[in-house]
């Protein structure tokens, strides 16, 4: 545990080494609006993973509206390994250039493990060009256990033979990869992008059913596509692919982080400011926007951005249910919960993705927020999404008083809310770890100031 820990820590200060944050540690002085304009770019969750598709091509990618952030570090350095020339982001533009694909050493991708969960994604594309992929250690936020069987399984329907050694797993295809039928256990985005990023270049055709249909999934099929990958959307979450010999590089923009707009639009609820979000849309950020509106929160839809706005009075409670696209995103509830210490009665908070996404509330409550979690979850007449053994349900009985504290960043959305929660309180905090917060959000530091957060490095 000790181990697993320092190790924690350890990534999360590179993750700030890599996009040149100060110092791990931030004081902040809170109890002021957040008020101003901040520019989202394109989606983490979508721009790794075209970066990772990059490899499938004959010619070089182009990637727009690339973000500065610690996870696109980490995976321009993994595709190094393997020989694809990456440049240096210049104005949010990535060229990933992958016609010198090689063979890595086990110690080279082990040397960048522990750093990020995308590495499992290389094993379709890994396998196409070289035959053979090595997944080491998979890092990531530390949200409950984070089993990989699906992948596995899918990869296995392939035809590709996994083995496990103590370096990490080994995964071969002899006689190639062959179109599968293959049926996810639960919408699981990450095993669908790589029954994706494997289908696209096996022999045959794939039927992939109960997918996961989140807008960067969406994305990343719009990227395949200009890639020359034939995929078909079904009605009910049904894809096909039908297997193509060669893929072309790509010209792509990214769609824009919805998971960082919702972060910045519930940190103008909970500090009582208002935030414009340029760059954020209102398809995708639908489901949120009715919650956003149901605890009081006022939104103005602009051609360029959202403005949030906390438009004066109480805020009412809410009950909410995490769940897949395109229901209410796991990512979005930890900045919610602190908008939510601040309505005046009981909300819950269902999380049905993850099986430890709300240990992050403890240090809530220690700035003053009341919340109970209930471990096994709670049953409600009035939910939608069906429960799930893992979830958990966060009870939360504002309006709470905040003061500052010291805390320590558990994750990167966790993290953001321990900020949000900082912004909050009367009285000085001081926020540790803060480089997981790099992993996700793009020069939060800068566009904390230009929002006149009062704040200042420190240790
Ligand atoms: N699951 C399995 N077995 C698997 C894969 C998933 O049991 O082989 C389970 C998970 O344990 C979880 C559920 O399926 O209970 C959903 O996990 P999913 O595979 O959808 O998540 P992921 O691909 O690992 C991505 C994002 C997460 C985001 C989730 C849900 C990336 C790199 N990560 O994770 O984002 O919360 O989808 O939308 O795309 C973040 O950005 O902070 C983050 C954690």
């Amino acid at each position: 545990m000790a181990d697993s820990a320092s190790s924690l820590t350890k990534d999360a200060s590179k993750a700030g080494e890599r996009v040149g944050l100060k110092s791990d540690k931030i004081t902040i002085h809170g109890g002021k609006p957040l008020r101003g304009t901040v520019d989202v770019r394109g989606a983490k969750n979508l721009v790794t993973k075209a970066m990772v598709a990059a490899l499938l091509g004959e010619s070089p990618s182009v990637l727009q509206g690339v973000p500065m952030i610690s996870d696109v570090k980490i995976v321009r350095d993994m595709l190094g390994v393997y020989g694809v020339r990456v440049s240096s982001p210049d104005d949010g533009v990535l060229v990933l250039d992958p016609t010198n694909v090689e063979r890595a050493h086990f110690t080279e991708i082990d040397a960048l493990a522990g750093a990020s969960r995308i590495p499992i994604l290389f094993c379709g594309p890994l396998l196409h060009r070289l035959g053979e992929a090595l997944i080491p250690d998979l890092g990531g936020c530390r949200i409950g256990d984070r089993p990989i069987d699906f992948h596995m399984d899918a990869l296995r329907a392939f035809g590709a033979i996994v083995d496990k050694s103590y370096e990490g797993i080994r995964i071969t295809a002899p006689d190639g990869l062959k179109g599968a039928n293959i049926e996810l256990p639960y919408p699981s985005v990450g095993a669908t992008e790589q029954v994706l990023l494997t289908a696209v270049r096996a022999e045959g055709v794939t039927e992939l059913k109960n997918a996961a249909i989140e807008p960067e999934i969406m994305d990343l099929i719009a990227v395949l596509q200009k890639m020359g990958a034939i995929i078909w959307l079904e009605p009910n979450r049904t894809i096909f692919i039908e297997g193509v010999e060669h893929l072309e590089g790509y010209t792509h923009r990214a769609i824009f982080d919805r998971n960082e707009a919702a972060s910045w639009a519930s940190a103008a609820l909970a500090t009582g400011g208002d935030i414009v979000v340029k760059g954020a849309r209102q398809p995708e950020l639908m489901t949120f926007l009715n919650v956003f509106r149901k605890v009081g929160g006022k939104f103005d839809v602009q051609e360029d951005g959202i403005r949030f706005w906390h438009p004066g009075g109480p805020l009412s409670p809410v009950q909410v249910e995490t769940d897949v696209h395109p229901g209410f995103m796991t990512d979005w509830q930890q900045p919610l919960i602190v908008a939510l210490s601040q309505a005046e009665g009981v909300s819950v908070v269902h999380e049905t993705v993850y099986e430890n996404r709300l240990g992050f509330t403890s240090a809530l409550n220690e700035m003053g927020a009341d919340i109970v979690v209930h471990q096994d979850g709670l049953e409600s007449v009035t939910r939608r999404v069906p429960r799930r053994k893992l979830e958990q349900a966060a009870v939360i009985t504002g309006p709470s008083k905040l003061h500052g504290a010291d805390v320590h960043v558990p994750d990167l959305r966790g993290g953001f809310s321990y900020l949000i929660a900082a912004l909050a309180a009367e009285g000085t905090s001081t926020v540790s770890n803060l480089g997981i917060i790099s992993r996700g959000y793009e020069g939060f530091v800068e566009k904390l100031e230009g929002l006149g957060a009062d704040f200042e490095f420190a240790g």
